[in-house]
């Protein structure tokens, strides 16, 4: 697996990824549509050696056509509406971007030759920590 799709590249985390993903020899292909939080400046060391698209994981044209051309072997999808206090003001972001957006990168996938689709998420989803101060990927999503 070489030629990786990172969806938010240029996030908080996803930045971090995409310039180990460099240093460590992957071809990366970056998609970000660089909202309030994305910031080229953060992945500016790393590209020259990327292709990087400012484009929204919710145009569904758009994104078939980078995995038309780009082939990748693998996608990696950070991009999200990650700030939760914004939802409470407007959630319509966060369902566009999070479950419409994410909904059509599987499709997309789908009809590719994709071998893996890894699907960044959060602790949050468990809502606050139980008695036992733990959670597992088998705790319930939010009691
Ligand atoms: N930051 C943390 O501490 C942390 C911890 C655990 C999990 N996570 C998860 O990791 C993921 C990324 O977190 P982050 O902190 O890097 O978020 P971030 O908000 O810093 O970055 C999100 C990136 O996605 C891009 N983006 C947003 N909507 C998009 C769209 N429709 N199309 C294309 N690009 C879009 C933004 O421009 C931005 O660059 C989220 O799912 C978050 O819940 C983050």
């Amino acid at each position: 697996m070489k030629r990786l799709l990172i969806t938010g590249g240029a996030g908080f985390i996803g930045s971090e990824f995409v310039r180990q993903g460099v240093k460590r020899g992957f071809e990366l292909i970056v998609i970000d549509k660089l909202s309030y939080a994305g910031d080229m400046d953060r992945i500016k060391e790393v590209e020259d050696n990327i292709a990087f698209y400012k484009a929204d994981i919710t145009d569904k044209n758009l994104i078939e056509g980078i995995f038309k051309k780009e082939k990748p072997d693998a996608i990696v999808h950070w991009a999200a509406e990650s700030h939760v206090d914004r939802s409470i003001m407007d959630a319509s972001p966060f369902v566009d971007t999070n479950v419409r957006g994410t909904q059509i990168l599987l499709d997309v996938a789908k009809g590719s030759d994709i071998e893996k689709f890894i699907n960044i998420s959060t602790d949050e989803v468990y809502g606050e920590l139980g008695e036992d101060g733990q959670f597992f990927e088998t705790t319930p999503l939010i009691q």
